[in-house]
């Protein structure tokens, strides 16, 4: 049935030719990603969505803020889909702009106006609005530090939005001490600890579900039993595991590391389940795992498979355009102040 459909996909691509641009997210099943026009990690995948001026149609196989990101890149006669519309991510759910609001107000009142917000681009376009309209940027898991210098050189302090970890581990890269970090808890719209105390980071209580699911015992469990394996994760994983590991980075980063590696080397891999596999089958010469061995897949990412592409596809050749992600012009307008912000720097 994969193959029918495949070949199905196939076709379709090729009548709607340069019409049509797929990129696809690093953390995509194999069955996309060997469709996919290009793949990246998020900051490759927002530059390219920006530079592609030709395609009537992107179909984003990632993600709904990857898609909301590329609709704010593209031009407005280009038309964004996304697949299956349930392909959300568990993180960016955590900040609301309501609950933004609720934070910047506290927060200013507390420490005045000396904060800027910084938001990992795994949030909601109306996030990003937030961000754009305080002055602040997006930050991806590969430019997350050169963002966060730009920020401290603008304001005292930063609010750091929906990943606690990112944060977190950029900010303890910079040398920031882990006490000058506080978190906000949004369900409870406070700080946590010692408010008596001052902060440089605050940052917003989010995570990701696939990334906690990484513990520092998985990462004591190969020193003690396997020290030759290197361990590798990605910076949404916990400050705990991320100091514990060898390298953290972005999708990309990871892949990098993993390529230039010699025959041989050992890994234990602490990032999505698809990718991981991937590169499983494309370095048979070195000795892959993942970091738990539960594997850790994504399912809003895999929401995104072959019966819902060929379906969006097959409506395109006939002329409807299916899950359409349009921000509104409003929410649009200060958002991408903030992605552009990134993306001059
Ligand atoms: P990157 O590809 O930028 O590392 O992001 C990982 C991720 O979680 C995307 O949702
Ligand atoms: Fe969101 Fe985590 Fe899935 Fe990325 S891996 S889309 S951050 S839930």
């Amino acid at each position: 049935e994969d193959e029918e459909l495949l070949f199905q996909a196939k076709i379709r691509k090729q009548q709607l030719a340069d019409r049509l641009f797929m990129p696809g997210h690093h953390y995509q099943k194999d069955t996309i990603i060997k469709l996919a026009d290009k793949t990246g990690d998020s900051l490759q995948l927002a530059k390219i969505s920006a530079e592609n001026k030709q395609a009537e149609y992107i179909v984003f196989c990632g993600v709904h803020f990857m898609a909301e990101t590329a609709d704010m890149l593209t031009d407005s006669s280009q038309k964004v889909i996304l697949p299956d519309l349930r392909a959300g991510c568990s993180m960016a759910d955590m900040a609301t702009r309501k609950e933004a609001d609720t934070a910047w107000e506290y927060l200013t009142d507390k420490f005045g106006h000396t904060i800027i917000p910084l938001t990992y681009v795994n949030s909601s376009a109306e996030v990003k609005a937030f961000v754009g309209r305080h002055g602040g940027a997006t930050v991806t898991s590969s430019n997350a530090k050169k963002m966060l210098r730009w920020a401290l050189k603008q304001k005292q302090r930063v609010l750091f939005l929906p990943d606690q970890h990112l944060g977190r581990n950029t900010a303890y890269d910079l040398g920031i001490a882990l006490e000058d970090m506080a978190v906000w808890d949004p369900t409870m719209a406070c700080l946590e600890g010692d408010t008596s105390r001052d902060f440089t980071m605050l940052l917003w209580k989010g995570h990701c579900s696939v990334h906690q699911n990484f513990t520092l015992s998985h990462v004591n469990y190969y020193r003690k039993t396997d020290p030759e394996r290197q361990i590798i994760v990605h910076p949404e994983c916990s400050w705990e595991v991320t100091q514990a590991a060898d390298l953290a980075g972005s999708t990309s980063f990871i892949i990098d590391q993993i390529g230039k590696a010699p025959k041989g080397t050992k890994w234990a891999i602490g990032t999505e389940m698809n990718l991981v596999k991937r590169l499983m089958k494309q370095f048979p010469e070195q000795s892959i795992i993942s970091l738990n061995s539960d594997m850790c897949p994504c399912l809003t990412m895999n929401r995104i498979d072959l019966p819902h592409l060929v379906w969006v596809l097959d409506e395109l050749y006939k002329g409807n355009i299916m899950n359409e992600i349009k921000v509104d012009k409003n929410i649009a307008d200060e958002a991408t102040l903030a992605i552009e912000r990134m993306l001059h720097l």
